[in-house]
């Protein structure tokens, strides 16, 4: 009992000296009564077949293969992304995080179970999952591969060193709502005085390394990048892009979004319903010494250059 006060306690100690708010974004605001890591806006997955009664769904309809995932990255706005899509009536898109070509448990179970995992569409819908996980691990482009070599996907990413941020930011909350104390940001950065290069989440934003995987078994033309940046600050013509990649007819609107200025983010209206993503999306980043910042930023510069030539555009990262 003891321990556990302790361990909150030092928890929310940690919270007020490391999460203030990043200048430069406004601090989102607390959606109450939300499941930390829970989809927010997603269609309910119907899991039985029938007549559309009862919340069953509608004859016609059946569990398809994904005609396009969301391979990543972590972090990257893949939640919104799959949220803004959704509001397009010929998409269907599963709700959970699957993890089928990642995780052997549910890859063993094979393409029967994957399938099992989507949502019940009609004919005419396209159906998408997402997990963030797939494009930082290795053996996946193969298997999407092997299910379906013309797959479209779709790759959000943002400014290499705001993911680190976020990155963290969304472990160290892991950690506060389990109760269990988590060390600084600094304590992961920085090494003997210096950038700590074997900081997990520094790789996951080497983008050129993990898109070179997926280069090796799809086309470019096959992977459609949305600037994660763009995403926050304007999302409409980001989802128009997308709309065009995946061929769907333009019917998501300029109206379907609105600024909400207590979150600070771009929220979703959809049928004259407003709705906001989770609170656990958007939230404020530990505030990191200057210097740390630039040092992540060099980190960066070599490796930003190098994507920038592998998908021939550039994005306006630090
Ligand atoms: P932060 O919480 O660090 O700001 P993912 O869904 O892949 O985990 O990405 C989460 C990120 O999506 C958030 O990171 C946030 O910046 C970004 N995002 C993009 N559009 C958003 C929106 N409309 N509302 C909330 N977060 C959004």
């Amino acid at each position: 009992m003891v321990s556990s006060t302790a361990a909150l306690l030092l928890g929310a100690v940690l919270l007020v000296a490391q999460l203030q708010p990043v200048p430069s974004r406004p601090a989102a605001a607390a959606a109450p009564g939300a499941e930390p890591g829970q989809p927010e806006l997603s269609r309910r997955a119907a899991t039985v077949q029938g007549d559309g009664r009862d919340g069953a769904p509608p004859n016609g309809s059946a569990q398809q293969l994904p005609q396009t995932i969301i391979i990543g990255v972590r972090k990257g706005g893949t939640r919104a992304l799959l949220e803004m899509l959704s509001l397009h009536p010929d998409v269907a898109a599963a709700e959970n995080e699957v993890h089928f070509f990642d995780w052997e448990e549910h890859y063993s179970q094979g393409l029967g179970w994957y399938r099992g995992q989507m949502p019940f569409s009609s004919p005419q819908q396209l159906t998408v999952e997402k997990t963030p996980a797939y494009f930082t691990s290795p053996k996946v482009p193969e298997r999407v591969h092997s299910m379906n070599p013309g797959i479209r996907l779709l790759l959000i990413l943002r400014d290499p060193s705001e993911r680190v941020l976020s990155d963290y930011t969304q472990v160290f909350y892991n950690h506060v709502q389990k109760r269990k104390p988590y060390p600084s940001i600094e304590e992961f950065l920085v090494r003997d005085g210096r950038l700590n290069v074997g900081y997990k989440a520094l790789n996951r934003s080497l983008y050129h390394v993990h898109l070179h995987n997926w280069l090796r078994f799809f086309p470019l033309r096959r992977i459609h990048i949305v600037d994660g940046d763009r995403l926050i600050r304007d999302p409409f013509p980001e989802i128009q892009k997308v709309e065009r990649f995946l061929k769907l007819s333009p019917q998501i609107n300029a109206s379907n979004f609105y600024f909400n200025k207590t979150k600070g983010f771009y929220c979703l209206r959809d049928s004259g319903r407003d709705r906001c993503l989770h609170e656990s999306k958007g939230r404020a980043h530990p505030r990191v010494d200057p210097r740390l910042l630039s040092k992540l930023h060099e980190y960066f510069h070599e490796p930003n250059k190098k994507f920038f030539e592998l998908v021939g555009r550039t994005f306006d990262w630090h």
